[in-house]
């Protein structure tokens, strides 16, 4: 009774903290046509009175490529007048981006709180879930505490798996990378909740979990996480502080060392995509890292969950150059996607990350591929923009049960090519 009231209390708090911040901004997609459009886009970003949506350095940006931009309530105006001016063709995503964050942060504060997989977990709920699944099925999963977050947080690992007794194969998951990507840590309790529920039955995933095992990180960047249920819903990066800057945070999927803080990364601790004073600075990061090196004999394929844009990402991403079994990769990113597509009709794209995403270094995609592990993916899950961080409720289930049968496809294909 207590824990309940408690819950709902802090529940609450979270939902009133994030207030504000966001009133009145709207976000636009626009189609840069020519070098004029290019031109402007570049200067309204490094203003601050717009910002790209889904971060990527400005200087990359494309004409033909549609882009979602934030853009600040002050300015809102002035933009369209200038857009129209220059002929820059745009559409609404979203009229007031407060009023879509409060409206999700209502539905969470006014449900039942027993814990559903259909719902959005603040970080307590997390990882209070995490010591009741591992007690509740201990020839199956077992918890680890691989490392903590810079502000004292630990960060949690579900070794999911039945007990045989010897070494086995792994396929190593990750999600909550990025802060405010809510449905990313809300699938990997999904498919771990799966595992559980079809354990002992005759499913895919059960020949999966008695041959192999999924080792899960349920929430990277736990600080991150918590800071966007309690202050800035949409913050991505961690929340270390950084020397000589009021800025806060280093983006954790610049920050591996691959290609460091080359392409698609930016050296400014304000940016979004800041890689860090040095590769592995930040604490999630290197927890992620030391826990693949030590695992790496076993680690057979690495999979990282994000959003939102509906692809399935593979190596490089750092440069354009293919990795060396493009083929395979590409091959089972289309099947992948097509068992995805078979169930809601929901449409992914795939490739290199370089070629479908855009040029960025030090993503753990890559670093994890370098290392050797040649099967490595990263999913953007849904949705494509309409809701985009902000993806409702009502769409987890969805999400989750497609993504599970693009998941299965790639580990029953590991395991059938183990190397
Ligand atoms: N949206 C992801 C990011 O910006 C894409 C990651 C693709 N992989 C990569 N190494 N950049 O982090
Ligand atoms: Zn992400």
């Amino acid at each position: 009774m207590h824990t309940l009231l408690l819950l709902g209390l802090i529940v609450a708090v979270a939902g009133s903290a994030s207030a504000e911040l966001y009133e009145g901004d709207k976000v636009l997609r626009l189609t840069a046509e020519n070098d004029l459009h290019l031109q402007f886009l570049r200067n309204v970003s490094h203003t601050g009175k717009a910002e790209l949506w889904h971060p990527h350095s400005i200087d990359l940006v494309t004409t033909e490529k549609a882009m979602d931009f934030r853009v600040a309530a002050d300015w809102v105006s002035d933009i369209q007048a200038e857009l129209e001016k220059i002929g820059l063709k745009y559409e609404i995503l979203t009229e007031n981006l407060q009023i879509l964050i409060e409206n999700q942060f209502d539905r969470i504060r006014t449900r039942s709180f027993s814990y559903d997989y259909s719902s959005y977990h603040n970080w307590d709920q997390i990882e209070s879930w995490t010591a009741t699944i591992a007690k509740e099925n201990p020839n199956l999963i077992s918890r680890l505490v691989i490392g903590q977050s810079y502000e004292g947080r630990n960060i949690y690992l579900l070794q999911v798996g039945k007990r045989t007794g010897s070494p086995k194969p792994a396929i190593f998951m990750d999600c909550g990378t990025h802060a405010r990507e809510w449905i990313s840590p809300a699938f990997c309790q999904w498919f771990v909740k799966e595992a559980v529920r079809t354990y002992g039955t005759r499913s895919p995933l059960n020949s999966i979990v008695n041959e192999m095992d999924f080792l899960v990180i349920p929430v990277v960047n736990v600080d991150g996480y918590v800071y966007s249920w309690t202050e800035d819903r949409l913050w991505r990066k961690t929340r270390s502080k950084n020397f000589n800057s009021d800025c806060v945070g280093t983006d954790p999927n610049r920050n591996f060392n691959a290609e460091w803080c080359t392409s698609g990364s930016s050296r400014n601790p304000c940016s979004s995509i800041y890689c860090g004073p040095y590769a592995e600075s930040e604490k999630e990061v290197k927890a992620v890292a030391d826990f693949i090196r030590n695992h790496s004999s076993v680690i057979k394929a690495y999979l990282t969950i994000h959003s939102y844009a509906q692809k399935c990402l593979f190596p490089y991403s750092y440069t354009y150059s293919l990795a060396f079994n493009d083929n395979e990769l590409a091959n089972l990113a289309q099947n992948a996607v097509q068992a995805l597509k078979s169930l809601y009709g929901t449409e992914y794209t795939f490739g290199s990350g370089s070629s479908s995403m855009y040029l960025a270094s030090g993503g753990s995609d890559d670093w994890a591929y370098d290392l050797g592990i040649k099967y490595s993916f990263t999913f953007e899950l849904r949705d494509t923009g309409k809701y985009g961080f902000l993806l409702p409720e009502t769409q987890i289930r969805p999400t989750c049960e497609e993504t599970m049968l693009a998941i299965n496809y790639i580990a029953t294909y590991v395991l059938n090519h183990l190397y």
